[in-house]
């Protein structure tokens, strides 16, 4: 274990998806917690900080924990490189910096979309293949994890990043209202896999640097869960089979088939991929992508 005592976790991005359901679980366990996120929505358990600006005023509450979970993020999967450039990188980097102070362990919260090339190809998914985003949230998260692997490397500070698959708000239940047909419903993570692999992670021992695929045990997917299970302990207890209409169905085999054997096919790209991210959004506002986003990170 990291500590023997109970630990005292901060949780960046605490007011967020993620950041509501793991406050609930460690609080449960009687886990002392520290709360950032640039938004407290009127909680004055969060401490309010702009991450992306390094500060004392939140650095030194790094100070005296045992582990930094690290989930703030600009989470839109169109978000323009200025957003994701502060917002992400700019914001784990002064993260891990401010790791340096005090924690054993930081957990980074990477995602899926670093593999998003992958959609339309074939074999397991493990995290030794060279990644594929898409856009540049995926870049970001891809930066994020080079900078987990850098500090542990010149700073010898312990970091487990995640590729989280899909983790709805609230109930979180799988089904046809998750985007991305087939791809997205087979990446659904259940609220309990997901707090007992942040739980792992702060307490298991022994680990360097490592990035772990992290979503349910789903039949038929492609993400390669072994490494998770062996390096940390995870043993998910939840997994979903994909439920789609016979019109998605067919759409996503015909989609899949022009992909592999025409080369024309490749020059489409979904509104996701159609995105012209050097432009600055108001991020705001909903964009005709958010339909095909929305909630996938
Ligand atoms: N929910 C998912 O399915 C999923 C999938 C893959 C990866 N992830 C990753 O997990 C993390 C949490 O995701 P979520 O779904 O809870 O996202 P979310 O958007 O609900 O929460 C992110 C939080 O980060 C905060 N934040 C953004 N920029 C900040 C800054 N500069 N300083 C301080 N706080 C800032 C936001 O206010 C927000 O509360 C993110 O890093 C996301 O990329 C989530």
């Amino acid at each position: 274990m990291v500590t023997k005592h109970l630990p005292t976790v901060l949780i960046t991005g605490a007011s967020g998806i993620l950041g509501q359901k793991l406050r609930r679980h460690f609080s449960s366990l009687g886990w002392r917690l520290k709360l950032i996120d640039i938004d407290d929505f009127g909680d004055p358990a969060v401490i309010k900080a702009d991450l992306s600006v390094r500060d004392e005023a939140w650095t030194r509450h790094c100070i005296g924990v045992d582990a930094i979970i690290h989930l703030a993020a600009q989470t839109r999967p169109d978000a323009p490189w200025d957003a994701v450039a502060r917002s992400n990188v700019a914001a784990t980097q002064n993260v891990y910096e401010a790791a340096r102070q005090g924690p054993r362990r930081v957990v980074f919260a990477s995602s899926n979309w670093v593999m998003a090339g992958y959609r339309y190809r074939d074999g397991k998914l493990t995290t030794d293949l060279p990644p594929a985003p898409i856009n540049p949230y995926g870049v970001s998260k891809l930066i994020g994890e080079s900078l987990g692997r850098f500090y542990h490397e010149r700073w010898g500070l312990s970091t487990i990043c995640f590729r989280i698959g899909y983790c709805l708000p609230g109930e979180n239940l799988p089904g046809q209202w998750m985007d991305l047909g087939f791809w997205g419903q087979l990446m659904w993570l259940s609220d309990r896999d997901l707090c007992q692999a942040m739980e792992r992670a702060v307490l298991v021992d022994d680990v360097g640097f490592a990035i772990l695929n992290l979503v349910s045990d789903n039949p038929g997917m492609r993400w390669d869960i072994d490494a998770t299970r062996t390096l940390i302990g995870y043993r998910p207890l939840d997994g979903a089979i994909p439920v789609l209409p016979l019109r998605t169905r067919m759409r996503e085999a015909i989609a899949s088939l022009a992909r592999r054997n025409f080369s024309f096919a490749n020059t489409w790209r979904p509104p996701y991929e159609a995105v012209d991210f050097a432009a600055p959004a108001d991020l705001s506002q909903s964009s005709p992508e958010r339909c095909d986003l929305n909630g996938h990170r």
